[in-house]
């Protein structure tokens, strides 16, 4: 089809681009769809500044063009029923955004992750059924009635509730990111992936309800002075069990449900825990039961598993907030711009000490910056979408982007953290991403110090 190649789209790699074993996963239509088509005419029909960048150059002429002229077998014939699909599903022309598996990277599938498909997503929140997984051995289908949760302890009143106590309590929803901490480890040594949904896809963002941990500590009357961590305990075989400082307390939700529906069982139904700004391992899903005590437990998902290989050979331990970071989501690696002009350069941010305060972009890998304009809502430990307009000259170029937090916080290069890290860690990559836009339009990962 003509329209495929117009000029000023983003479209798949061809497939000889990808030169890695994941290529059979990549998403090679994951903006090749004709409604993001339409959006993205529509939006950046809207911006300021797009006639000046030329982007009117780019709109095909109406004259002739049956898709408008034409009536359409759809304005002429009966459309489907109501409730012809119960539950919704997305159109048949987006059945390539889906979480993807990375073969070989681990032993079994019930030992691993599905990455989010980061370059298909709008705003800054994350579809249920797009959300990713993480599992240590399979997910389950929990029956609420037979569900419980347990707080025991340093408590005066143990409890054990069942999910009809807990969801009589009061209620908040809240929005955030959840991010694995090993996100990005595979490319502490070399540029390991080739698309963002395999560099930054352990990645998702939800509006999670349920009732803030305070609520239940104080129903179990729990001893404010002794009760400084919390062991956490999933009802899952993998025995996961993270310890949790009392000081994240007042932000912790015990949760049973996201983006206004029950949590999927792939996620935890009925029961997770929502830690704002920590890593995901801390999340514990199918909660079963939370311990107060007086010192960390050192569990083995926090001795062996979820520390950090420091350069000299030592494990640094306990380290679970999500530093400050941010990814360029389009373009990215294995799209391709198809001509030369107008381009929103679109991704997200995040912190897990709070609000982003701003992100710079740039496109000649980090000589120049400039300021990208962050959409609302920003929110503390939550995903922030950033945007910038950019006119492509047809040559080579470094995107990036470099977050900075309310703290003050500036995400690092790759080198720089390098220098403090090493390379021999899996866990808490927060480094700037580079995508490098050849000659030809091809985009693909790159390291750049
Ligand atoms: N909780 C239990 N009970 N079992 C698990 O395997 N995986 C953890 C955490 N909670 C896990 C768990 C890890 S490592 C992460 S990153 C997050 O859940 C992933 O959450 P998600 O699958 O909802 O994305």
């Amino acid at each position: 089809m003509q329209e495929r190649n117009r000029p000023g789209r983003i479209v798949p790699a061809p497939q000889h681009f990808v030169s890695t074993s994941l290529q059979q996963d990549i998403d090679r239509h994951g903006l090749d769809s004709p409604r993001r088509d339409f959006l993205r005419k529509s939006f950046l029909g809207a911006a300021a500044g797009i006639a000046a960048a030329g982007i009117g150059r780019h709109a095909l002429a109406a004259d002739g063009d049956p898709a408008i002229l034409e009536a359409q077998p759809w304005a002429t014939s009966l459309g489907q029923p109501v409730a012809a699909r119960p539950y919704g599903q997305p159109s048949v022309y987006e059945k390539n955004l889906v979480r993807r598996e990375s073969p070989g990277l681990t032993r079994v599938s019930a030992a691993s992750v599905a990455f989010a498909p980061l370059q298909g997503f709008f705003g800054i929140i994350t579809p249920n059924g797009l959300h990713f997984e993480r599992h240590h051995q399979g997910w389950q289908d929990i029956d609420p009635a037979r569900h419980r949760l347990m707080i025991n302890g340093l408590v005066k009143a143990p409890r054990v509730y069942t999910m009809d106590d807990l969801m009589r309590l009061p209620a908040v929803s809240r929005m955030h990111f959840i991010e694995c901490g090993a996100n990005t480890g595979m490319e502490w040594g070399n540029v390991a992936v080739p698309t963002v949904q395999y560099t930054h896809g352990m990645l998702s963002c939800c509006e999670f309800t349920g009732v803030p941990l305070r609520v239940l500590l104080d129903d179990a009357r729990a001893d404010q002075r002794r009760g400084r961590y919390l062991l956490a305990e999933g009802g899952d075989g993998s025995s996961m069990t993270r310890t949790i400082p009392m000081e994240l307390a007042d932000e912790i939700i015990v949760a049973w449900a996201m983006n206004g529906e029950m949590l999927r069982p792939e996620n935890g139904y009925p029961l997770r825990l929502v830690v704002p700004g920590v890593q995901g391992v801390s999340w514990v899903k199918w909660l079963r039961r939370l311990e107060l005590g007086d010192k960390p437990w050192n569990a083995k998902d926090e001795t062996i598993h979820y520390v950090d290989m420091m350069p000299d050979g030592m494990l640094r331990q306990y380290t679970s907030i999500q530093e400050c970071k941010s990814v360029i989501t389009t373009p990215s690696g294995g799209q391709q711009l198809v001509g030369k002009g107008f381009y929103n350069i679109s991704g997200l941010a995040w912190s897990g000490r709070g609000r982003i305060r701003r992100v710079d972009v740039s496109t000649d890998g980090g000589r120049n910056w400039r300021s990208a304009r962050l959409e609302s809502p920003v929110l503390s430990k939550c995903l922030t979408r950033f945007n910038l307009d950019w006119v492509w000259d047809g040559g080579p170029a470094i995107l990036q982007s470099r977050a900075i937090d309310d703290t003050g916080y500036v995400q690092p290069k790759l080198a720089q953290l390098r220098a403090v890290r090493g390379t021999r860690s899996i866990y808490h990559n927060n480094a700037i991403q580079s995508w490098q836009v050849a000659q030809g339009g091809e985009v693909s990962n790159v390291h750049v110090g």
